[in-house]
């Protein structure tokens, strides 16, 4: 049995997440895979920071998170600890990084990924800002350290679609990536579709936890955006910036033009795009009228979806979710899991 000690920064919806499937699954992994995942430290800069070399009990921090929202006051706290302090001296093998995105900087988490790496330590992160803004600087601290960095759940959360795209398709020949990229979005349209406002949709989505701390960010489209970045570095082996990518947002989006789609048997959804034309790559994200025979078209709901456009097997299309706790938790362990299978 090979013990894996993590060390999780931030301690939100998708921490939780990680802490109830190593919960519930930590025995069916052991068996399975001959992998023993503990937690062994927390840092969360409004919820406190713990920290048992032996294993923290993710019973034990999801029933304190339940009844005060903090993680102050149980065994193992440490006072004073912050990220950094958890990355040099808490002996993680792997530093799982879920601290909040920034668009603009990739900051605190790039400084804490950098971090870790530098300390010889794998990072898992699902948080979009680093790998957006400063992927090849930290590619290259990986290499240089012999460790790895996952980022499956930065697209699509815990729906395969980076590995799809840069493993199983990688000789396929991928010309075009059509996607809906942003759950908040698509959740705002079918609801419209259903006849809500868009007021009232953005409020549900943002009740329901699929909305960005800033729902700019999803409803202007930069989240889909920062994905369709990802995408052309991680897929296309692209170097491209935010500025790159043509984007418009739904906000321009009324009930008559939903409704005026829907009588025609169309409809509007968000797509993010990257299509190459000889050299020349095409990035975008914009509202589109799709037929109801496009693949993307039935895709409702906070539901996301990627299709690669290749020369060897035609359209291939991945539906799945794109956010939530527990299925960008999955995201972690799918990491973990190419990461230490290996
Ligand atoms: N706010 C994002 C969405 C979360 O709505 O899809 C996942 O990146």
């Amino acid at each position: 049995m090979k013990q894996i000690r993590l060390g999780i920064i931030g301690f939100g919806n998708v921490g939780q997440g990680l802490a109830q499937i190593l919960r519930d699954k930590h025995r069916e992994y052991a068996e399975k895979f001959g992998l023993d995942f503990r937690i062994v430290a927390v840092a969360d800069s409004q919820k406190g920071c713990l920290f048992d070399p032996q294993g923290l009990n993710p019973v034990a921090l999801l029933e304190k998170i339940a009844r005060d929202g903090s993680l102050a006051g149980i065994p193992g706290e440490k006072k004073g600890w912050d990220a950094l302090a958890l990355i040099r001296e808490s002996g993680a093998d792997a530093i799982i990084e879920l601290s909040y995105t920034d668009l603009k900087t990739g900051e605190p988490a790039a400084t804490h990924v950098a971090e870790a790496l530098q300390q010889g330590k794998h990072a898992v992160i699902t948080n979009k800002g680093p790998v957006a803004l400063h992927y090849s600087r930290l590619e290259a601290l990986a290499r240089e350290h012999n460790v790895q960095i996952g980022f499956e759940g930065t697209v699509m959360s815990g729906t395969p679609a980076l590995r799809l795209g840069r493993e199983l398709l990688a000789g396929a020949g991928i010309r075009r990536i059509e996607g809906i990229f942003n759950g908040t979005t698509n959740y705002i349209l079918s609801q419209m579709d259903a006849g809500a406002g868009y007021a009232e949709a953005l409020a549900e989505a943002q009740a329901l936890g699929y909305a960005e701390a800033d729902p700019s960010g999803d409803v202007e489209g930069f989240d889909a955006a920062g994905k369709v970045v990802i995408l052309a570095r991680l897929v296309l082996g692209r170097e491209i910036s935010l500025a790159d990518v043509e984007r418009e947002g739904i906000t321009r989006l009324t009930a008559a033009d939903v409704t005026e789609a829907r009588e025609a048997g169309e409809r509007w959804k968000l797509v993010g795009s990257l299509e190459l034309d000889g050299e020349r790559l095409k990035a975008a994200v914009c509202p589109r009228r799709l037929p109801l025979s496009h693949p993307l078209a039935g895709v409702n709901g906070a539901t996301n979806a990627i299709l690669y456009g290749t020369d060897l097997l035609g359209d291939v299309t991945l539906i799945g979710p794109g956010a939530g706790r527990l299925a960008t938790g999955y995201a972690v362990i799918e990491d973990l899991l190419a990461i230490y299978r290996g």
